[in-house]
């Protein structure tokens, strides 16, 4: 058992299943790079305050160094008796300096450890997040812009209810993700805190400087209570909230995207590089992109509910429960990040019907609301105007015209009220250019809106 660095309390070998049972170096390896940089802060802080000499540190240095550029380069052999990717490498960090390699976990624990571990690496991924975030959302922006008079029919209940410009509607996916960089920035600052120091639980003997190796490896502060810097996962639980409510409003998106490139709405066109075909039907051309984009999303919330459920029982501080947190959260950032590259690479490429889309909101009477505004304006009472519109709605289905196509006379069977103007609220350019105020469809206002959400994003 001698393989082991906590063998010297045991009488008999690791039983082999339990030995894989208990290991996490399959799936924890992708942490080796921070895993290194948080023991180097940690060899350069316990030479500061005399715990390791000069040449000690040197030494530890080089050789986690030596070690990370064999695992660039493919070379370290891993081995599942070693557990975990911290005892991996200080085992290798020992076999390559000698006894100096065992001085470096001096005030230190595997409980700490592995808290800065994730909390460094997960600060990386969150900034990776954040820029394929961005990148996303100014090519929806660019796109709203140039679609900023491209009218379509605003739905409620899946039926066409106004019409809107389908910049307005990318728009809207905007804000949905303009809340989620926020919550992904707040997230972020809970994360990058250093638990470093607080050792197995109760903190360390030695004298050892926090400040310091928090400013080392860049975190705002150490966190304030040992206890809790083991055993805290709220920060992997936030990622995991933020994620599983971006992926909802991807797959939002996406629902939509496959709707619109549907025969029945023909809204867009998805370049082919983004569709896959059928093996049997020579005609299909399948929105598979965004159709996973949709799937993936039951599994980033799955993950947030795994991590929430780890957590719920556990008493202070510790756990080996804990070692679950890894695949949840890895395979979140794994996803969100090849979700959002989807989704940046597809959007501005994504091709607008304008003709069907004019079509579709002429079909739907998409203006009698602005027909029964008109008549109040003319001082019919509002329910009065409701019946007297849904009336012409019924004489419009049918004889299969639209409000904007009946004649004058046609139209004022309904009212006596109605007189010629009605033409200019009765199309479809007059009723979004009506809405005219922040937050509204007209082109004027989704052209000011485009402007004030690419000066947020030109202040990130
Ligand atoms: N592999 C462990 C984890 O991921 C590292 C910490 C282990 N600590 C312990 N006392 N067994 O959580």
């Amino acid at each position: 058992n001698s393989i082991k660095p906590w063998g010297g309390r045991f009488s008999e070998a690791t039983d082999a299943f339990v030995e894989r049972f208990t290991a996490s170096v399959t799936f924890d390896q992708r942490l080796y790079h921070h895993d290194i940089n948080g023991s180097i802060a940690h060899a350069t802080m316990l030479a500061e305050v005399g715990v390791l000499t000069d040449p000690e540190r040197d030494q530890i240095i080089s050789g986690l160094e030596a070690i990370r550029a064999e695992i660039v380069a493919g070379k370290f052999q891993w081995s599942v008796q070693l557990e975990d990717v911290h005892m991996n490498i200080e085992a290798a960090l020992t076999q390559r300096i000698g006894i100096t390699g065992k001085k470096l976990h001096t005030g230190r624990s595997r409980n700490d450890q592995v808290a800065t571990d994730i909390r460094l690496y997960l600060r990386d991924e969150i900034d990776a997040v954040a820029q394929e975030l961005t990148r996303l959302q100014r090519g929806l922006v660019g796109l709203a812009k140039r679609h900023a008079d491209t009218i379509m029919p605003g739905f409620t209940h899946l039926q066409t209810a106004q019409p809107v410009t389908f910049g307005h509607h990318l728009l809207a996916w905007n804000e949905m993700l303009q809340r989620d960089y926020g919550r992904l920035i707040d997230c972020r600052k809970r994360v990058n805190q250093s638990p470093l120091g607080a050792a197995a639980l109760a903190g360390t003997t030695y004298p050892i400087n926090r400040a310091r190796t928090a400013e080392l490896l860049g975190f705002d502060a150490p966190t304030a209570n040992s206890l809790d810097s083991v055993s805290d996962r709220d920060f992997a639980i936030e990622f995991g909230a933020f994620s599983a409510l971006l992926m909802t409003h991807l797959s939002r998106a996406s629902e939509e995207l496959v709707l619109w490139t549907s025969a029945q709405f023909n809204f867009i066109n998805l370049p082919d590089r983004f569709c896959t075909g059928s093996s049997i039907m020579p005609q299909k051309k399948n929105p598979d992109v965004p159709e996973l984009v949709r799937g993936k999303t039951g599994r980033v919330n799955g993950h947030l509910v795994s991590l929430l459920t780890l957590m719920k029982s556990q008493p202070l501080a510790y756990n080996k429960d804990n070692q679950e947190d890894k695949e949840p959260l890895f395979d979140t950032i794994d996803t969100v990040k090849d979700c959002l590259r989807a989704f940046a690479d597809m959007v501005p490429a994504i091709e607008p019907r304008q003709a069907e889309m004019l079509e579709a909101a002429k079909r739907g009477f998409s203006t009698a609301t602005d027909l029964a505004d008109y008549l109040v304006r003319k001082g019919v009472a509002f329910r009065d105007a409701h019946e007297i519109v849904g009336k012409s709605v019924a004489y419009g289905i049918a004889h299969d015209k639209d409000l904007s196509e009946m004649s004058l006379t046609e139209l004022q069977q309904f009212s006596a009220s109605i007189e010629a103007d009605v033409f200019t609220v009765l199309t479809l350019e007059g009723s979004v250019a009506a809405r005219d105020h922040v937050g509204g469809t007209a082109p004027a206002q989704v052209r000011a809106a485009c402007a004030r959400a690419l000066k947020l994003l030109d202040q990130r």
